[in-house]
């Protein structure tokens, strides 16, 4: 593996590009392969088996473009198929995902006693955010509540208005997310509703910011694995596998500035 080498990552869609913004700002001479699966989003809706098959798919394309680290930026796709991607990748690459860094920063979080989860069915439904954290830290109470109307809502632009305030409220209020003091955004488009969440809380529940810690987690294992690229960087490439007006807009606002967006259909 060459330090040269790109870092890949992926998404079903453009939300992991808040993950692959992150990581620019943190590792600007790093190059990034970004691929967004727009043909098959969502995925927080998908069997395990078909989330499965979509990621091993993308592994490939992301080790044909020689990346050394292959980071899962969907949380979907990190808590449902994380073990198959690491045997297919068989150490070809170094595999990251969006799981553990936050995980890692709930343990190592002072005063955190109610931590509560959201994200799509596919992640909620996994158990994986709950089981880790918990094994990890059997004190913690963890609660959780699937999400799914936020992916598009913030896909339609309904942020930092009234119905997105509205959608907010009504899932925020459920019991079963009730007197928590930390949230974790637990999928890659919830960031761009951070704020608003925090608002919702009257800023008195620490709402993490997982862009950022997944990409300082990055930034330190690439450090002590020595994978730092000597700074010779090639541009950063964003490919999707279904190309539309729709998604580039989305893209910039998930990006924070305007990128293109490659088509790159990898299935058959
Ligand atoms: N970005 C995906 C995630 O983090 C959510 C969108 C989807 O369901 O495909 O889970």
């Amino acid at each position: 593996m060459d330090k040269d080498s790109p870092i890949g990552l992926f998404d079903s869609g453009v939300g992991g590009l808040t993950v692959a913004h992150a990581i620019s700002d943190l590792l600007p001479d790093e190059q990034l392969i970004y691929y967004g699966d727009t043909a098959h989003l969502p995925y927080g809706d998908k069997s395990r088996e078909t989330i499965v098959g979509y990621s091993t798919g993308i592994t490939d394309f992301l080790l044909e473009q020689r990346c050394k680290v292959i980071l899962i930026a969907c949380n979907s796709a990190s808590t449902n198929a994380l073990d198959e991607v690491e045997s297919h990748v068989a150490k070809r690459a170094h595999v990251l995902n969006v799981v553990d860094p936050v995980v890692e920063s709930i343990n190592n979080g002072e005063g955190i006693k109610h931590v509560g989860i959201i994200g799509t069915r596919a992640t909620i439904e996994s158990r994986t955010y709950q089981s880790r954290i918990t094994s990890l830290n059997p004190d913690l109470q963890v609660s959780s509540l699937a999400t799914p109307l936020f992916v598009p809502m913030i896909e339609e632009g309904f942020v930092f208005d009234d119905i997105s305030n509205a959608i907010i409220r009504a899932y925020l209020s459920r019991k079963e997310i009730s007197d928590i003091d930390t949230m974790i955004l637990g999928c890659t488009h919830y960031p761009i509703i951070r704020n608003q969440i925090s608002r919702y809380y009257n800023f008195e529940v620490n709402v993490l910011d997982s862009a950022r810690i997944v990409a300082a987690f990055l930034k330190k294992f690439m450090e002590e694995n020595n994978l730092l690229s000597p700074g010779r960087k090639q541009e950063n490439k964003y490919f999707v596998s279904e190309h539309t007006a729709a998604f580039e807009t989305i893209a910039n606002m998930f990006f924070h500035e305007k990128i293109s967006l490659i088509r790159n259909s990898i299935w058959k």
